[in-house]
């Protein structure tokens, strides 16, 4: 992870060691010394947020498996042995199950941060897209971590999204057959999902040193969206971010505790506690509240290949998000009509979001098909346009100017030109 480190062995071990393996100075360049844009807010916690996130639900994870038992006769059962016999098992349980969530919020949070500030223009296209990688991973991780209760939720989920496959032409019913392990969501796709929900955490984790070492590669996208110039406009990462970090995480963590031990049923759907049933279907079948955006856009389409093309385009777009946008102005903090449309598009998000969780019938479904449009329009129409037919505010020379009004520590005279690079 690229940084410059001021680390100087002092101790003849320590001398020894950095010869042969510089972890020392690396970490040190990455999480000590690292310069970091001294203007970043509270939004760029969220990434620190993310990794407390990801580690508490391996924690976790690993505990309850320990107690876990895969297969269709006793999985139900095992959960409840968890949340009544094991001690401190109810705990575990809704730590792992409200920390999905909470993963989510963060997530989301994190990457409409990165859509305002331009986090995915030149030149941190790949930290974007390690991110959008990242995120699909999760989303497979969760959907298959929902089936392992086998509730009658975890059961009809899995059914209606697995199906969803069999639409491919030519070898969609091949591929449904190959996903299951047989002719019905059964034993082996339980097996299979619970021996990939545990893989795909650790992948996760893989694919976030790269996302970290991309962006440290390339410094941090900052509010005012202008890079550093001067070293008077960054700070070492410790103390200063370290700390502040810190202290978001612990807010975060008593977010995270309400849920946990005041209302820890709450984003979860009462009919995953009844045991799966493939006899009985459940009047209205709803994924995890962190995938009803792209399930209104599933159900938005009349045609079911469409829907999932549908479905899957809602993320691909994202991939080539950096190169949609045409602007030269990375912060939407200097772009007046591209934060409006940003909140619109925010707002979108989540009426699809309130769309999905309806049934899918009369108004439901024709708002459903508007915000689609839209939600697709803003990548592929108004971001490009944007780029040609908005003025944008005139950016500060450094991020020194953007922070103190006397614009200490910029160069005299340094030109606020618009910048990308
Ligand atoms: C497990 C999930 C993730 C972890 C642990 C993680 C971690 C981080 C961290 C620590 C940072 C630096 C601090 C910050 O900007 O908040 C960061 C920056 C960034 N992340 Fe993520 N991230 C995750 C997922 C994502 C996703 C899903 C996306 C986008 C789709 C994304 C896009 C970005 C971008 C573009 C930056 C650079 C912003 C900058 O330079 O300031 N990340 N991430």
């Amino acid at each position: 992870m690229a940084g410059h480190s001021n680390y100087v062995p002092q101790s003849a071990a320590a001398k020894w060691l950095e010869s042969r393996l510089p972890v020392i100075s690396l970490m040190r360049g990455s999480f000590v010394d690292f310069p970091t844009p001294k203007n970043l807010n509270y939004w760029w916690t969220f990434g620190g947020i993310l990794f407390f996130v990801l580690i508490a639900q391996i924690i976790t994870g690993i505990v309850l498996v320990m107690h876990y038992t895969p297969s269709t006769t006793a999985a139900f059962d095992s959960v409840e042995h968890i949340m009544r016999d094991v001690n401190f098992g109810w705990m575990l349980r809704y730590l792992h199950a409200n920390g999905a969530s909470m993963f989510f919020i963060a997530v989301y949070i994190h990457i409409f941060r990165g859509l305002y500030y331009g986090s995915y223009k030149a030149p941190r296209e790949i930290s974007w897209i390690l991110g959008v990688i990242i995120f699909l991973i999760m989303m497979g991780t969760g959907f298959m971590g929902y089936v392992l209760p086998w509730g009658q939720m975890s059961f009809w989920g899995a059914t209606v999204i697995t199906n969803l496959f069999s639409a491919i032409p030519l070898v969609g019913e091949e591929i449904r057959t190959w996903l299951w392990g047989g002719f019905a969501v059964d034993n082996p796709t339980l097996n299979r999902f619970f021996s990939l929900h545990y893989l795909l955490p650790f992948m996760i984790f893989g694919v976030v040193i790269l996302h970290v070492w991309a962006f440290h590669t390339t410094g941090n996208n900052n509010p005012s969206g202008v890079q550093p110039k001067t070293q008077q406009d960054t700070v070492p990462f410790h103390p200063y971010y370290t700390i502040k970090d810190l202290f978001a995480i612990v807010v975060f963590m008593i977010l995270f505790a309400w849920f946990v031990f005041y209302v820890p049923n709450y984003m979860g759907h009462p009919d995953n506690y009844i045991e799966a049933n493939p006899l009985v279907t459940p009047a209205h079948i709803v994924p995890e509240w962190y995938f009803l955006p792209f399930y209104a856009i599933l159900r938005a389409v009349p045609d079911k290949l469409g829907g999932v093309v549908a479905m899957f385009g809602a993320i691909a777009v994202l991939f080539v998000v950096p190169w949609l946008d045409t602007s030269k102005v990375r912060s939407g903090t200097y772009r007046p009509l591209f934060k409006q449309f940003f909140w619109i598009f925010a707002a979108v998000c989540l009426a699809l979001g309130y769309l999905g969780a309806m049934p899918a019938e009369g108004w439901y479904v024709t708002f459903s098909r508007i915000f689609t449009v839209y939600y697709f329009a803003h990548f592929l129409i108004i971001l490009p346009m944007l780029g040609f037919l908005e003025k944008p505010r005139p950016l500060p020379a450094s991020i020194s100017e953007a922070v103190l009004k006397s614009g200490s520590g910029t160069p005299a005279g340094a030109a606020a030109a618009p910048e990308t690079k």
